[in-house]
């Protein structure tokens, strides 16, 4: 368990590089919206993992999806890392939570790491390159930032890429959130839970893997040579759902000898085997918003028997800082299955 204070550590450096704090909510991920939905899994599902959601019996599913942004203002047609946070609601009022984002790796290993990229990462006045400069960029195999959105002053890519600069790990996780664009909507995008989990199969068989979302409706971006738009993911979900449900297939990835178990920033080789372990269908958008979006406290170690947690230090190190932020802003408390009592 990581120490309570350097859980506080960690949503107080999130909250310093905000530019405008907001008590009572998120401090990144701050937008979203709350979705309905059932998870039936696949019949293969079953073979590897003994949880309660992959035995074949539906499911409900609560779903977050956000704007990775820290902060009340909504820019949904920037470039940005979109959230989708998952709740399986299980018997007898226990629940397993699956958190992924767009970004396939993330840019930091550890604590340590997240401290020092905090302190460099800082918001900064936005710097216009001129073409000739992103040229040079380019010559020195380093990534050029991209231009300004209109109204957008600040940008932490400078920082960012500062820190990718020095730190080879990290390099993954930045260039893709340089190049990630905004999707056409939140059910046109992959997110991916990042880290190892172990599941247990029937005959007792402990596996390495990596979770993804995969949307039925395939990957899409808006138009980045378009001027983008502050205020339209919602809007097309609630529309959306009104017609037809939408699906995502849950995949989930083996790994083999010699991959990282313990290590987000590292990406297992496309060649590992991937079983759908099932299909999530989106029905509706909550009614109550405060309860199934704002209040909702989502954790990646609320794991449903049959799942567990790698090693990975920043795994680890989200149990006590989802909890931090979770007590700041009021959300729902935090309940362990029983045999896992805190
Ligand atoms: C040291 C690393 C990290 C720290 C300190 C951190 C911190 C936080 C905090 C404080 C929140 C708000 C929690 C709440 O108030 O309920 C949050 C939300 C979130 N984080 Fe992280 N996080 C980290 C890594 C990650 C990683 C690796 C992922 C993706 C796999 C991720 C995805 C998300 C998402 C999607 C949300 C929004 C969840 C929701 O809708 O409630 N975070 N994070």
């Amino acid at each position: 368990m990581v120490d309570a204070s350097v859980s506080q550590r960690l949503v107080q450096a999130i909250i310093d590089n905000l530019p405008k704090p907001v008590p009572g909510q998120r401090p990144v991920h701050t937008l979203g919206i709350g979705v309905e939905g059932k998870f039936v899994a696949s019949d293969v599902a079953r073979t590897y993992c003994i949880a309660e959601h992959f035995n074949g019996t539906p499911v409900d599913a609560s779903v977050r999806f956000s704007n990775g942004l820290g902060g009340p203002d909504r820019h949904d047609g920037w470039s940005d890392v979109r959230g989708m946070a998952t709740r399986f609601h299980l018997s007898n009022g226990l629940a397993s939570d699956l958190i992924g984002t767009t970004l396939g790796e993330f840019f930091v290993r550890n604590v340590d790491d997240f401290f020092e990229f905090s302190k460099i990462a800082k918001l900064a006045p936005y710097k216009k390159e001129c073409w000739l400069q992103k040229i040079r960029d380019l010559l020195q195999l380093k990534f050029p930032p991209r231009n300004p959105y209109p109204g957008e002053t600040e940008s932490v890519d400078a920082g960012a890429l500062r820190y990718a600069d020095l730190h080879r790990f990290a390099q993954l996780g930045v260039f893709q959130v340089g190049l990630i664009g905004a999707p056409v909507s939140y059910v046109r995008a992959a997110y991916h839970a990042a880290h190892t989990f172990w599941v247990t199969a029937p005959d007792g068989v402990r596996r390495p893997v990596r979770f993804s979302w995969q949307p039925v409706a395939g990957v899409c971006n808006t138009d980045p040579k378009k001027a983008p738009r502050d205020d339209y993911l919602r809007e097309e979900l609630r529309e959306r759902l009104q017609r037809w449900p939408a699906r995502f297939m849950l995949m989930m990835m083996i790994g083999e000898a010699g991959d990282a178990l313990d290590d987000c920033t590292k990406p297992w080789p496309g060649t590992r085997t991937r079983i759908a372990m099932g299909t999530l269908t989106l029905t509706k958008v909550a009614d109550n918003q405060e309860e199934a979006g704002e209040r909702i406290s989502f954790n990646p170690n609320r794991l449903a028997p049959g799942i567990d947690p790698s090693e990975d230090p920043i795994l680890k190190a989200r149990l006590g800082a989802y909890e931090v932020s979770r007590e700041m802003r009021g959300g729902c408390p935090f309940k362990w299955r029983p045999d896992n009592a805190k």
